[in-house]
């Protein structure tokens, strides 16, 4: 559970010259700076290969903070905090130099030997890094040690065994934060606190009356400069292997016996546990693959997948997922969980449609007008809040119906932007709550699930990629999917908050 206290600490960034730094660490950390989160006890080191001097760190948060934010009250102060250490992440001399610096901050700052180890950089080093800051005495400290690790965490289970096997050596598991950024969203982790403080739906939250769930994450971005990542990855492995299915888990868990990390991530692991597995021939039944084609993105040519930067031209890699999850047990048994996922799309959306099932009879029912199914939508990004749909009379003298939509706008109600995930992941962190990251059990699970798809899909070329166009909502297979069980994506867009 979390600590309201703040807590001293030391934060290495390994990686302080990257993307992920600049765009969402240094204004997350001030953000916490600026809210008193991080209390006056604290220092950060950036590392990375570039020899860069404490001041060129310093200027780099400064630029980073003002761009993100536009604004940077006591800024000096904030990056007075800030130093940089050169770093070649092999070598054991350069350990020694860190740990020098480490722990003279640590007494600078009265830091306790508390430190976040945050690896925010190619993963190919995860496990090396690890492996020396155990070897060269980093993590030989008298106050907590917590490595926190971006994904991708391996590639496939047997990586991410061996990975695991390699950190597990200098880090215990209640250590290891690994990041999963969904989880990090406002409304990500609302749905737990939709589900079970609310009388309203836990007890409708079951196959009795609930037909299918449908999860959507859209993107409008192509592969942009990943390519070189992108093309051993895939929509599968990047996206579906975590986001898409730490969603489910949420939306899918008994509830907890009480808010706690260890009885949250058990309740998520048995669902992974109850997820069907869907492997061989079955894979064609359950899961769609696409890859984006040229187009038009809000009226401008772009180019198809396989003319990006870097990307091979015969290229297999899936750019779009579209599957049908089935959990076998007694909640679900029989309601389908429909994910889809993808690049270049329409429309940037994350989305969740729970479809509740029709009422056994329809009293008012006439020959232009059918009933509409209830609806709860949870909009996770960019709008935040929840939709109820719902029928109610339409004003005249007749008995007709016409739908009605109960909103909740998260950020309207409260007036102010939440938190960007990384900011309450690094929050959580300071304060021991590794409630959202993903525990060990929750990554072999889920490989466990996505390998078997990546092994078929791997072994079989398809042969109509590129198959959707850059700008719409991927392949014709992925409606057909739902066609095929009576049932059809609800659009993203219409179901926006605005439109309601
Ligand atoms: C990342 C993926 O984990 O999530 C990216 O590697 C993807 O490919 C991104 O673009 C999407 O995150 P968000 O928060 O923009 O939905």
């Amino acid at each position: 559970m979390k600590s309201k206290e703040t807590p001293s600490s030391l934060i290495m960034i390994f990686g302080a010259t990257g993307d992920l730094a600049k765009r969402k660490l240094f204004p997350s950390l001030y953000h916490l700076y600026r809210k008193g989160r991080l209390g006056n006890n604290f220092a950060v080191i950036g590392t990375a290969r570039r020899p860069w001097t404490h001041e060129e760190l310093k200027e780099n948060v400064k630029d980073s903070v003002l761009t993100s934010i536009g604004k940077s009250e006591n800024i000096d102060e904030f990056v007075s905090h800030f130093y940089y250490q050169a770093h070649d992440v092999k070598n054991t001399e350069s350990y020694i130099e860190l740990k020098k610096l480490a722990d003279k901050l640590d007494e600078q700052y009265s830091l306790n030997g508390n430190r976040i180890f945050y690896l925010a950089m190619a993963p190919e080093f995860f496990g090396t890094i690890a492996e020396h800051l155990k070897t060269d005495g980093l993590n030989d400290t008298k106050g907590f040690k917590r490595l926190v690790i971006e994904k991708p965490f391996g590639h496939d289970l047997e990586s991410a065994k061996t990975l695991n096997a390699q950190i597990r050596k200098a880090f215990n598991e209640e250590e290891i934060y690994r990041i999963d950024h969904y989880l990090g969203k406002a409304m990500v982790q609302n749905i737990e606190v939709i589900r079970f403080a609310n009388a309203l739906f836990e007890p409708l939250w079951n196959n009795r009356y609930i037909s299918n769930i449908q999860i959507t994450s859209s993107e409008v971005l192509g592969v942009e400069e990943r390519a070189r990542y992108y093309e051993t990855s895939g929509a599968l492995r990047d996206m579906v292997q975590n986001h898409m299915l730490q969603m489910v888990a949420l939306l899918a868990m008994e509830p907890p016996i009480k808010l706690s990390t260890d009885e949250i991530r058990s309740e998520k692991v048995r669902v992974f546990r109850a997820l069907r597995p869907i492997e061989g021939d079955h894979v064609k039944e359950y899961f769609v693959r696409g890859q984006y084609g040229s187009g038009q993105i809000d009226g401008k040519d772009v180019p198809a997948y396989r003319n990006e930067l870097n990307v091979d031209p015969a290229s297999n890699t899936e750019t779009f997922v579209a599957g049908k999850l089935m959990i076998d047990n007694f909640r679900w048994a029989g309601v389908p969980f429909y994910i889809r996922t993808g690049k270049r799309m329409e429309t940037k959306s994350t989305k969740i449609v729970i479809q509740f099932k029709d009422i056994p009879m329809n009293l008012y029912y006439n020959t232009d007008h059918q009933l509409a199914p209830n609806l709860l939508v949870i909009h996770i990004q960019p709008e935040e809040g929840i939709t109820l749909h719902l029928n109610a009379k339409k004003s005249g003298q007749h008995m007709e119906t016409t739908p009605v939509k109960l909103n909740f706008s998260n950020t309207s109600t409260h007036g102010i932007n939440t938190p960007e995930a990384y900011e309450k992941l690094l929050d959580d962190c300071l304060r021991g709550d590794a409630t959202n990251f993903a525990h060990w059990d929750e990554v072999a699970l889920s490989w466990n699930f996505v390998d078997k798809i990546s092994e078929v899909w791997e072994n079989k070329t398809q042969t109509e990629f590129p198959n959707y166009a850059s700008g719409t909502m991927g392949p014709k297979a992925s409606d057909q999917l739902l066609e095929k069980d009576g049932f059809f994506w609800w659009p993203v867009t219409d179901l926006d908050i605005d439109n309601c």
